[in-house]
């Protein structure tokens, strides 16, 4: 599957002229990310008996919007990363202004995709409008806000924290599961999928501040401890790594319980579940 998401990417961005910043985005979005959210959106839509090539154009845009909001969050403005995704960062390659550009790029072509798609008008129109709440001021530029915010001015409480990481990562777990029900007309299941999505990016990102604090750059593909460097209030300032680890293996379990109410056939997810919990970057 992975391999049929990296083939449609490379296709898509053959509509493009070439440029400095077309180079740019290829730099980014063809260099082995994990590609979990259109994963997650095709395993879901296996486990409602669909054929998974029907999100296949849902994948790449999410995936056009998850690498340029990597790309964003690297720049020196953000958090100052020098590697991504087993590589020098985008702007250590390219310079900032194509970096912020390549971004931008990936940003309008998500939109150009689902546009652009066999989808059905009506199908489109929720799809845009998803894709635009979830991504936007309310949904993942809140969170990258709001972990901005906190550096200047940290709280102190757990809670303010985990609203951050349902914004600022579980927003675009949330389209992809909520893209799904759009895809399979099933909008009575959107608001479960929704809290199944926050919920997941809390998991990811309590996961993704552990490894932050204990992996190497070698096995992580891209820079580690800048959370720390940064003074960044993360999990690991309200709790200690055991803790941590509970709370992402509990909060899993819950998903898992919240998924089962779907009545679903779960293998699929479950399996996608089981991945994310034991990933290892
Ligand atoms: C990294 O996401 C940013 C977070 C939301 C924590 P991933 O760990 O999914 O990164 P890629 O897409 O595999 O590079
Ligand atoms: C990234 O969070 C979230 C988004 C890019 C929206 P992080 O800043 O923790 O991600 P990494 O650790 O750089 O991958
Ligand atoms: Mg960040
Ligand atoms: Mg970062
Ligand atoms: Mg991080």
């Amino acid at each position: 599957m992975r391999t049929q998401i990296d083939e449609t990417l490379k296709d898509f961005l053959s509509i493009y002229e070439d440029s400095p910043t077309k180079e740019a985005v290829e730099y980014s979005l063809l260099s082995g990310g994990k590609r979990v959210r259109p994963l997650l959106l095709l395993s879901l839509l296996k486990d409602y008996k669909e054929d998974p090539a029907l999100g296949l154009d849902v994948a790449m845009a999410l995936e056009l919007i998850q690498t340029y909001s990597l790309v964003h969050d690297d720049l020196p403005a953000m958090d100052d990363d020098d590697f991504r995704r087993g590589q020098p960062a985008n702007h250590i390659v390219y310079g900032e202004a194509t970096a912020l550009l390549a971004g931008d790029a990936m940003l309008t072509s998500a939109f150009e995709v689902i546009a652009t798609s066999n989808y059905s008008p009506e199908v489109k129109v929720d799809l845009i409008s998803l894709f635009a709440q979830r991504a936007g001021l309310n949904g993942m530029i809140l969170g990258q806000t709001l972990d901005l915010q906190f550096i200047e001015k940290p709280t102190d409480k757990l809670n303010d924290l985990l609203k951050m990481y349902d914004l600022k990562t579980g927003a675009l777990l949330a389209t992809a599961l909520e893209a799904t029900a759009i895809l399979v007309n099933k909008q009575k299941d959107r608001e479960s999928l929704r809290k199944i999505g926050y919920m997941c990016g809390r998991a990811f990102q309590v996961q993704d501040d552990i490894f932050d604090a204990t992996k190497t750059k070698e096995e992580l593909g891209k820079s580690v401890g800048s959370d720390e460097a940064m003074h960044k209030v993360t999990a690991l300032t309200f709790m200690s790594l055991e803790e941590a680890t509970t709370f992402v293996a509990s909060t899993y379990g819950e998903i898992r319980q919240h998924l089962s109410k779907l009545k679903l056939d779960n293998g699929e997810v479950y399996e996608m579940i089981e991945y994310l919990m034991s990933r290892k970057s």
